[in-house]
């Protein structure tokens, strides 16, 4: 039976097939995705590094016990925030995206890793398919590096890449960026799902038949996934966002997904002149512009995976009655925001309604847990009432609709990082203080109520 390529139409954010046109995804409801691709049945296995066979090539099973462990074969990347979202280090054989908008360091935190692993005796190759050789000297020697054994390649050409890498054996490999390489197998433009599909697939089978680490950077869309499919997130073994703003220094880089570590772990990193440097204390750098004697600001401690982080939450209650209050939040959801102006309302009497209130988290930063209700609280209520909170309080806990203050999840992490940075008073949840009294230097206060907790701050 001869397999001829047939047309089909992808979407370009999920990756969904169908024969015919469509104007709306119906798999993912994203309008005017459907772009026409070449649809080759499954790719035979085998071509690259001459009888590569598919991953799935081994027929027989194996006992648990006779599989190596891998656990020791995590390499340091050199870079210590970059080795905790990777869950402790670079491991064999993965394959790891790093995904991000245009501009915000993808290509120079792999650089940066990249001559920190050479300068350990690394062998990596590094294949930019966006950059000519030229451009990434002048950003190496921007970044003071050594880089004596990296080794450059421009290319975009999928199979040119892997004769390269069969010739130079490397022991890490980074494609920078996805996107730009395509596969000759493919006949749809380089970018478009299959094509990332298939490449990302094909450097899956490299990475695992040959232990060899492989890092692909990728774009990410307006929408904020990362352009192509979705489906490349499936494919590979651990996926870090960076996230943070051109308007700040500092970027975050977190996993979103990780098979070989805890997701949601963060990285922290302030861009310099001299690139990325890691932030060992993000609280501190978080805290570092903190007004003084100003109402409305309050210090509150989330969790990003296994790290508490102190951030500032800020509100401005405008004071001027109008028909219709505005309502904005940056950094914290909108519909909780007004959630808890409504229970601020109802339960403390506060008069709110027609104030314009904002609700502001310093430095960029998104919090997206409740643990910071009782901070977005105190700040509103700090504006309103025109009366500073002492700037050595911190507090957190989730707010319930009858006022009520709950218990929030790690409550002994958060504590400890208040103390670490010489906070006097921490206002918790009741059900949290337990085990908490004794902390040196600083006054657990347990509240059930919003009643209570407004005493406590003022
Ligand atoms: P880059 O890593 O090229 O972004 P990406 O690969 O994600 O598109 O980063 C480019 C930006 O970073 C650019 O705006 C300049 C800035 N930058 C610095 O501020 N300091 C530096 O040392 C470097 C290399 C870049
Ligand atoms: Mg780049």
């Amino acid at each position: 039976m001869a397999k001829h390529p047939t047309t089909v139409f992808v979407c370009q954010s999920c990756g969904h097939q169908a024969r015919k046109f469509f104007g709306v995804c119906p798999d993912c409801g994203a309008p005017g995705t459907a772009v026409e691709e070449q649809f080759r049945p499954t790719p035979q296995a085998g071509g690259i590094f001459g009888g590569f066979a598919g991953l799935a090539s081994r027929s027989e099973a194996v006992a648990f016990p006779d599989i190596e462990s891998q656990d020791d074969a995590r390499t340091s990347s050199g870079i210590e925030e970059l080795d905790r979202v990777l869950g402790g280090g670079i491991v064999a054989g993965s394959l790891v995206l790093i995904g991000g908008s245009p501009g915000i360091g993808k290509s120079t935190i792999v650089i940066q890793m990249a001559d920190s692993l050479s300068q350990n005796g690394m062998r990596v190759l590094y294949v930019s398919g966006e950059e000519s050789e030229r451009q990434i000297k002048m950003r190496g020697e921007r970044l003071g590096l050594s880089a004596e054994k990296l080794l450059l390649l421009p290319e975009t050409n999928l199979q040119s890449i892997l004769a390269v890498i069969e010739k130079v054996r490397p022991d890490l490999v980074i494609v920078d960026s996805i996107q730009t390489v395509f596969s000759e197998r493919i006949e749809s433009a380089p970018g478009s799902v299959s094509q990332v599909r298939d490449v990302a697939g094909q450097l899956m089978v490299f990475a695992k038949q040959t232990a060899t680490p492989v890092f692909l950077t990728g774009h990410v869309t307006k929408e904020g996934s990362i352009a192509g499919p979705k489906t490349l997130e499936h494919i590979v073994d651990t996926v870090l966002y960076f996230e943070g703003d051109r308007h700040h220094n500092h970027r975050i880089i977190r996993a979103t997904k990780n098979r070989f570590g805890a997701a949601n772990e963060i990285g922290v990193f302030e861009m310099t002149n001299s690139g990325l440097v890691p932030v060992g204390n993000p609280s501190e750098l978080f805290l570092q512009e903190r007004p003084e004697g100003a109402s409305g600001s309050v210090v509150t401690v989330c969790m990003e995976g296994t790290r508490p982080m102190l951030v500032e939450v800020q509100a401005l209650v405008s004071g001027v009655k109008s028909a219709s209050g505005r309502r904005m939040a940056q950094g914290f959801d909108y519909n909780r925001t007004s959630l808890l102006i409504a229970v601020l309302e109802k339960r403390l009497g506060f008069q709110l309604a027609g104030d314009d209130i904002f609700v502001n988290v310093a430095g960029g930063l998104e919090i997206d847990e409740p643990a910071a209700d009782l901070g977005v609280i105190a700040a509103i209520a700090s504006s309103f009432r025109n009366l500073q909170i002492d700037p050595a309080i911190a507090v957190f806990g989730e707010v319930g609709l009858t006022g009520e203050v709950r218990g929030v999840l790690q409550a002994q992490a958060r504590a400890r990082e208040a103390q670490t940075l010489g906070f006097k008073k921490l206002i918790l949840p009741e059900s949290n203080k337990k085990g908490l009294e004794k902390l040196l230097g600083i006054r657990v206060v347990g509240v059930r109520t919003l009643e209570q907790a407004m005493d406590e701050l003022f």
